[in-house]
């Protein structure tokens, strides 16, 4: 249980507010950079603030504040140019870093004119990394963007989806730290839906958690398995500030403002060795839907889709005077301390927790992952259709979330010449 203001102080994303200092020291993913094929603006929303995303013709992307700061216009409306994004309503043109270079009829009048210098638009850092394009809303200098492991890896297949979840961040990056729902939510819950009413799933015996460099991770032993199990030895990681790693996939709770979640997930699939080398030319992205249009209830089919159900079941910004934690949520409770206490470092001036600042270390951040030879060394199409392992089962069904286009399912198949379940 928490008190009212502890609870707020979590979930409180606003640009005054520790939580929204906190995580304005974090880049955050905010779209993929392939959608910029196909537009060149794209209105964004992040921790409470409405920007625009844009890319300019000389490929420069920038973030800036949605309205004009000449009579408020809208500038995800706007067109760009060589340089920057131009409002559409009188023609002002901006930059990557908010300065106005061009102010079309006071320039003409009056070339001299001063306006044009007092003028600037709120702007933020955008940087690409994986496909994804990276938002930095902090105080300089900027951290490094964090170069995970698996965005270093080659020979992969990978796609990234997008879902507006409507309930507050913490609660779903308290779930990344959460290794007993898997049994219930994801296992015996499918069992269910399934029509069945069991068995049920192996039961969980043992948690543990600790923390590393880069966030904590959870471990576990179940009736199937013991402590030399690798979901013992190694674990799985929720990384910091607000992720969740699992070997091959990442998912980002990002703060769209204090009720809304943009869940960004990164999918990496390893082709068959068979198909190697394989380098993808523009990674794919999707908006994958939280409810069924027919029926107006969550979506249950998808591992993801059922954690949102989770999520958003909790309530628009959960109640945590209400809830009542058990042995199972010592992660939990541990992550809310941590963020307690970087609310506090970042107060004294310190660096927060997982702060990336050494370029040399950021050529590739090495994370605990389960399985990794297969990433590293690959796996023959034999070994993926007839295993059943985790990682051959990544390969055969795209379990994650639902609504994956028909053409991003025919890139995965071109690529890896495994045909995959929805
Ligand atoms: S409102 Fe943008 S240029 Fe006038
Ligand atoms: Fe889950």
């Amino acid at each position: 249980m928490l008190e009212q203001d502890r609870n707020e102080r979590l979930m409180q994303v606003g640009p005054e507010t520790p939580m929204g200092k906190l995580m304005r020291r974090y880049w955050h993913p905010i779209a993929a950079a392939s959608e910029f094929e196909d537009i060149e603006t794209k209105p964004v929303r992040l921790m409470g603030e409405d920007l625009v995303l844009y890319k300019d013709r000389s490929d420069t992307y920038g973030l800036v504040d949605r309205h004009c700061p000449h009579r408020r216009a809208d500038l995800s409306y706007g067109f760009v140019e060589d340089c920057g994004l131009r409002c559409n309503y009188h023609g002002w043109l901006f930059d990557e870093k908010g300065d106005c270079i061009h102010q079309p009829y006071e320039d003409t009048i009056d070339p001299e004119s001063k306006l044009r210098g007092q003028v600037k638009v709120k702007a933020y850092k955008v940087q690409e990394l994986a496909g994804l394009l990276f938002a930095y809303m902090g105080p300089e200098p900027a951290p490094l963007v964090p170069n995970w492991e698996p965005f270093t890896w080659k020979n992969g297949f990978v796609r990234i989806v997008f879902t507006e979840v409507p309930c507050n961040w913490f609660q779903c990056q308290e779930n990344s730290i959460d290794p007993v729902h898997f049994e219930w939510m994801h296992d015996n819950w499918s069992i269910r839906l399934g029509g069945k009413t069991g068995p049920y799933t192996p039961k969980h015996l043992k948690v543990d958690f600790k923390e590393f460099e880069y966030g904590y991770s959870y471990h576990r032993v179940k009736e199937d398995t013991d402590e030399n199990n690798p979901l013992w030895t190694v674990g799985r990681n929720c990384l910091w500030p607000n992720m969740l790693f699992t070997g091959e996939h990442f998912e980002y709770r990002v703060p769209i403002d204090d009720e809304t979640t943009l869940s960004v997930g990164w999918f990496f699939n390893r082709v068959p060795k068979e198909k190697e080398p394989f380098e993808q030319k523009s990674i794919p992205s999707w908006v994958s839907p939280v409810k069924d249009e027919e029926t107006g209830r969550w979506i249950t089919s998808h591992v993801m889709n059922q954690d949102f159900v989770a999520w958003v079941g909790q309530g628009e910004q959960a109640d945590r005077t209400q809830e009542h934690l058990g042995r199972s949520d010592k992660g939990v409770a541990m992550i809310r301390k941590q963020f307690f206490d970087d609310m506090e470092a970042i107060e004294r001036g310190e660096d927060p927790m997982a702060t990336i600042r050494d370029e040399k270390l950021n050529e590739c951040i090495e994370l605990p992952i389960i399985g990794k030879e297969v990433f590293v060394n690959g796996m023959t199409t034999e070994e993926i259709v007839n295993g059943d392992g985790q990682l051959s089962n990544v390969m055969k069904r795209f379990a994650f979330q639902v609504g994956q286009p028909d053409h991003i399912k025919q890139a995965f198949e071109d690529a890896t010449g495994i045909k995959q379940e929805d």
